[in-house]
């Protein structure tokens, strides 16, 4: 497995674009397996989910061409509703073709995606909403099957969390339903959007009301189409971690900032300085961090589960005491040990991590044990002094596409060894 090797001493700087949102190209790369024709991709990122995602296209029955952050999906030819455990496990997103599946054949088969690094992750909230859709769902030995047995004219379904998931399989199976299906409580994250963008796109009928409401208009056919996914707001996150943490200055161009709303005030707290221009964003860190007291995880337009670990890693040597409380995954502070073997002082309540602000980090061997956890390495890396090495560098893999010549591009010290 690889490693990656980050010596400290240099300030990030400079511009950079910010690779395509992963949170929205898997799913849409599910999407395609409604369409039954052909569907250009730009900015995928090339990621080893984005690899998952293919081979369970292909395995579905897909003709799939990729070159150039550029996935060409022809779904004319699916041929089977079954995804095989070994792909299933590859990625925990493995589970949004539940609902494209259902949507394209009535019927699909495939295994939990069980836990994994960061949780649980239960999917019964996917499973009692397809329910009132008016599948049959029989569950045994860790296998799912699910079967269109009635078809519902129209379906409300009212979401006790605003699973982002659940979301996702309920307008994927939606979309070429007969009537009306009505999701309240759906999740409003930015990916969604992208999604149903894309899938209007293709034809679909699918519009937002006020507070969480997602209408579905069933359509009879979609067709192929061209779509480019959106910029990914949490590798965005990560590389502002990563220059707030070195005292740098960069800026992020091809985002859309009002994705960042709840976020930009924690950088303003520690003490950055902000330049906000809509698809463009400066970051200027020329002050000492200063702690943020009150950090909470929740679903968007909340502060992303997924930047909570890099802005652990920038908080590490923030003066004072953060406070981040994780509302939304109960494993999610994995990264801490090995942020404390670096010199951190963490401390770890439940759900609640205190962060007292050391004045310095310092390099060691440590392991990345989930991606966001890894990303947070790598950015307390930057500052460790000495030499970082992370090992495990295939969790990181899965999100960031080659973080290695990103971080340089910006002005690290990081090189890759491959073992
Ligand atoms: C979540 C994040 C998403 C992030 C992704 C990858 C939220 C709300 N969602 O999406 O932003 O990009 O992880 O890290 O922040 N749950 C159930 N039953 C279900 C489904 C979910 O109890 O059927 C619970 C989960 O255990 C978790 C919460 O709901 O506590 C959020 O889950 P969900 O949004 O579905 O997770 P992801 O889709 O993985």
């Amino acid at each position: 497995m690889d490693s990656l090797i980050v010596n400290s001493g240099r300030r990030l700087t400079g511009e950079t674009a910010v690779q395509g949102s992963k949170n929205s190209s898997l799913p849409i790369l599910a999407a395609t397996v409604l369409v039954g024709g052909v569907c250009q991709i730009h900015n995928c990122p090339e990621l080893t989910d984005t690899k998952a995602a293919i081979a369970i296209l292909r395995h579905l029955g897909c003709k799939v061409k990729t070159g150039n952050n550029t996935v060409t999906v022809d779904s004319s030819t699916v041929s089977c509703y079954n995804i095989p455990d070994s792909l299933m496990r590859e990625m925990r997103s493995s589970i949004v073709f539940l609902g494209s599946i259902l949507g394209r054949t009535g019927k699909a088969e495939l295994s939990a995606p069980g836990g994994c690094e960061i949780g649980l992750r239960p999917i019964d909230l996917h499973l009692s909403s397809l329910k009132v859709m008016g599948y049959k769902i029989e569950e045994d030995y860790g296998y799912i099957r699910c079967e269109k047995a009635k078809d519902n004219s129209s379906s409300v379904i009212s979401l006790s969390f605003p699973s982002v998931g659940a979301t996702e399989n309920i307008i994927l199976a939606a979309a070429l339903s007969k009537g009306r299906t009505i999701i309240h409580n759906a999740a409003r994250e930015p990916e969604i959007y992208d999604l149903v963008a894309f899938l209007n796109e293709c034809g679909c009928k699918i519009s937002f009301r006020m507070q969480g409401t997602v209408i579905i208009e069933g359509v009879k056919k979609l067709h192929g189409c061209r779509y480019s996914v959106m910029a990914d707001r949490i590798v965005a996150l990560t590389y502002m971690t990563g220059a707030a943490i070195t005292g740098g200055d960069i800026s992020l161009n091809g985002i859309n900032t009002n994705h960042f709303r709840t976020v930009l005030p924690v950088f303003e707290s520690a003490g950055c300085r902000i330049e906000d221009r809509k698809s463009f964003l400066r970051i200027r860190a020329d002050k000492p961090l200063r702690a943020v007291r009150d950090i909470r995880t929740m679903p968007y337009p909340g502060f992303p589960t997924d930047a909570q670990a890099p802005i652990m890693a920038m908080l590490t040597v923030a003066q004072g005491t953060s406070v981040i409380i994780e509302n939304i995954f109960e494993s999610r502070f994995k990264h801490v040990s090995d942020l404390v073997r670096m010199g951190a002082k963490i401390k770890i309540e439940g759900k609640i991590a205190l962060i007292d602000g050391v004045k310095e980090l310092y390099g060691t061997t440590v392991t990345a044990s989930d991606l966001r956890g890894g990303a947070a390495l790598v950015v307390a890396g930057l500052a460790a002094k000495g030499s970082t090495v992370i090992g495990n560098v295939s969790h990181i893999d899965r999100g960031y596409e080659k973080i290695e010549e990103s971080f340089k591009n910006l002005g690290a010290d990081i090189k890759r060894v491959k073992h």
